[in-house]
């Protein structure tokens, strides 16, 4: 059977499945009995009990929607079988021999069972899914922790360099800024001037992100509407947006407080949308959702944002969160990698998982 989350609904037993191990073992059970001279006790016993084999497939199959159908339907084709009385002239014996409390409490039973196997079916049902959950969560604290600690170790070595850097960077800054002045607007050289100016410019803007990665975040803890939160990373990365007509919606509902740093959430927010941006196709859509998670483990507030783009590639997965991992020409891979950090700090952490139905989908889980 394909995999159900807790809340989908259990189908109706009208597929193909259903007709061969459902309606046909039916039919051929009600048409044994009719058939089955009353002078044969052992053979309708065996069949009255025949009918509890699809009751209880149809519980397995589709739950006690499915069995309760089941076993109505057994009992509606049973019942002209137990009561009818025989149609030659003076009988007053009944199609199915066996006396009247047995088959009663026969019919009484079908539906017992259906009851009791479809409600423990589900439960049993609803229990796998959570745990389902349960391990996609573990398996991906288990992967923040280690990134935390490669993180860590990079973050320092990056902080040490960006530092040194930085002092240098801005007295050549200042002296291309000199040296510019004194070349005329007319000269040919001019030209290199505006690139000097242009790529230390780059040099500064890349440093900053080394720094903002580096730096462990000091985080300012407030309460905030999440819909807020959501709304000023949308407002942030729709200028990108537009630029291709992709379309950023919004599904999250008022009245939900968090408890963060709302710049540093944001900052996640936006570098996961931004990403969705990149990778979406021209007029895609890009869905934010909020979702309350509630598990053994705690509860939490979880972030979706999924895109129609590509997915990630799966052999690309283990490495997405790594500090200059990136697949796009353009890209310096510190995305993911500042934004895992920052939820290191709220102690949340993101998935990933892509969509079945094309796209990718981030989750980023706060605890709440
Ligand atoms: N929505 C997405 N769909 C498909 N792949 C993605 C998506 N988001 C991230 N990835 C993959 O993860 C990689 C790392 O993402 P990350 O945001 O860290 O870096 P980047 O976007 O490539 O560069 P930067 O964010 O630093 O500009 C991406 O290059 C891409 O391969
Ligand atoms: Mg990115």
């Amino acid at each position: 059977m394909s995999r159900r989350t807790p809340d989908e609904p259990w189908a109706w037993p009208v597929t193909r499945k259903a007709l061969l191990w459902l309606w046909l073992p039916i039919l051929v059970i009600t048409a044994a009995h009719f058939l089955t001279p009353d002078t044969q006790d052992w053979l309708h016993d065996i069949l009255r009990r025949l009918y509890y084999m699809p009751i209880i497939v149809a519980a397995f199959l589709f739950g006690m929607r499915g069995s309760l159908t089941v076993a109505m339907v057994s009992s509606v084709l049973y019942l002209p079988h137990a009561f009818m009385l025989m149609d030659h002239p003076g009988s007053m014996l009944h199609h199915d021999p066996t006396g009247t409390a047995n088959k009663v409490l026969e019919i009484l039973l079908y539906n017992v069972v259906a009851l009791v196997t479809g409600l423990l079916v589900e439960r049993e049902h609803r229990a796998h899914a959570a745990l389902e959950q349960q391990m996609v969560q573990m398996r991906a604290i288990g992967a923040q922790v280690i990134r935390t600690g490669r993180l860590q170790a990079l973050g320092q070595l990056s902080a040490g360099l960006a530092h040194e850097i930085r002092n240098p960077l801005a007295t050549l800054k200042a002296a291309a800024a000199l040296v510019g002045d004194t070349v005329p607007e007319t000269s040919p050289r001019r030209r290199f001037v505006g690139i000097l100016q242009q790529e230390l410019e780059r040099m500064e803007r890349l440093l900053e992100r080394f720094l903002a990665f580096a730096r462990p975040a000091v985080l300012l803890m407030r309460q905030v509407e999440a819909a807020t939160v959501i709304e000023n990373a949308m407002d942030l990365a729709r200028p990108q947006a537009n630029l291709h007509s992709i379309t950023i919606e919004s599904h999250a509902p008022a009245g939900v407080t968090l408890s963060c740093d709302p710049d540093r959430l944001a900052q996640v927010l936006l570098n996961v949308l931004l990403n969705a941006v990149q990778f979406s196709p021209d007029r895609g859509l890009i869905e934010v959702e909020y979702e309350r998670r509630v598990n053994t483990q705690g509860a939490y507030h979880v972030i979706h944002v999924r895109d129609e783009g590509p997915g990630v590639d799966p052999v690309h997965r283990d490495q997405m969160f790594d500090p200059f991992f990136t697949t796009r020409p353009e890209g310096t891979g510190l995305g993911l990698s500042i934004a895992s950090r920052l939820m290191d700090e709220h102690e949340g952490w993101i998935e990933e998982e892509n969509r079945p139905e094309g796209g990718a989908e981030f989750r980023v889980v706060l605890p709440a």
